[in-house]
């Protein structure tokens, strides 16, 4: 069968996504799979690109992307079709290939949010992850934790601001949240536009910073406890929990930043497995994979929560398509619980065809 790989994007995390691309497109079996790589300008161009892993690692510090391409990739537009095509900077379209399944590698806005979800679901093609619906809410931090709150899963209080809201209106409820907080961009990921706020003196400039990714804004109470992240993993066997992974910042990060994250690999201890006593270890697997079915998952989600001194759990939050470098937490997570990087990749392929 034929995989079309699917990566870049418009959202922030373009970068991050052709990482993921990089680590996919080395652990997908060759000698079974077809692959063909499509890359998405971070302008929203669908183009050709190499589908050698080797193109998309993260390389002297810096994360690859996707180039400008006078050619533009054509998914089919028709649910009777399956082949994709590639259209010329002279007018002229050639077939790419009979497209199986997409696994489309998308982390963010216009990607991990439903919107490729939906355009596949209306041709009729195949794909790994989250549906629409199940997509779109694990993007959107606010709808997220009214789908957890209403499954009766613990998450933190906080104060949403709308598009154009003024923090000022609400300041009583804000300053009832009590300090730290961390203020967020309702639809991004990586971090990317958070801040923790121990003073309200910073709030302005912290806002300023999450509005740049989304006009809408989430002021979370800050959960003391260690940060503990499960991956979870649809089988033919029902849904499973991979025992549980820690992250543990240091230096001069505040939490798991967007640097820790991806550039500075002495900032952060990556546990897997952790070590958790035997009841808070039951706790966290059984949450993840209730907070998997309170979004409607499918497929694949890593579920990130924090664990109290008290052995309180809070979920942090669910991300429908995790990042999927072979350094990160999702596949080290199953790689810990004997699912080795390759075989993860197998299983969410055959998942998808099935
Ligand atoms: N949004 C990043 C890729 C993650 O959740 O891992
Ligand atoms: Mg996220």
């Amino acid at each position: 069968p034929t995989v079309a790989v699917v990566f870049g994007g418009r959202s922030s995390e373009h970068g991050v996504s052709c990482a993921t691309a990089g680590g996919v497109l080395g652990a997908i079996d060759r000698t079974r799979w077809n692959v063909v790589a499509v890359g998405i300008t971070d302008q929203g161009r669908w183009v050709p690109v190499s589908a050698a892993a080797e193109q998309w690692l993260l390389r002297d510090g810096a994360l690859p992307h996707v180039a400008h391409d006078e050619r533009t990739v054509l998914p089919p537009r028709d649910a009777a079709e399956r082949t994709w095509r590639v259209l010329g900077a002279d007018g002229s379209v050639e077939p790419l290939a009979d497209v199986d399944v997409v696994f489309p590698l998308l982390h963010g806005p216009f990607g991990e949010d439903g919107t490729i979800q939906g355009a596949l679901e209306l041709v009729d093609v195949r794909y790994v992850g989250a549906g629409v619906l199940a997509s779109a809410i694990g993007m959107d931090k606010q709808y997220m934790k009214t789908a957890l709150r209403g499954a009766g899963l613990p998450v933190t209080p906080d104060v949403v601001l709308q598009p154009g809201e003024s923090a000022d209106a609400r300041r009583a409820e804000l300053e009832g949240l009590g300090l730290p907080v961390f203020v967020k961009p309702a639809r991004a990921g990586s971090s990317m536009g958070i801040t923790k706020v121990t003073d309200w003196s910073a709030l302005d400039t912290a806002l300023a910073a999450a509005v740049k990714h989304d006009p809408k804004v989430l002021i979370e109470r800050a959960v003391v406890g260690r940060e503990i992240e499960t991956a979870v993993l649809s089988t033919p066997d029902g849904i499973v929990a991979s025992p549980a992974g820690e992250i543990v910042t240091r230096g001069d990060h505040d939490f798991y930043d967007f640097d820790a994250k991806y550039f500075d690999e002495a900032a952060v201890d990556l546990r897997c497995p952790t070590e958790l006593p035997d009841d808070v270890a039951t706790v966290v697997s059984d949450i993840a994979v209730r907070a998997f079915r309170a979004v409607g998952a499918e497929s694949l989600a890593r579920v990130d929560v924090f664990v109290g001194e008290d052995g309180t759990v809070t979920v942090n939050e669910i991300n429908t398509m995790p990042g999927f470098t072979s350094t990160s937490m999702y596949p080290r997570m199953w790689a810990a619980a004997g699912l080795a990087y390759p075989a993860l990749v197998e299983a969410l392929l055959q998942g998808a065809l099935a």
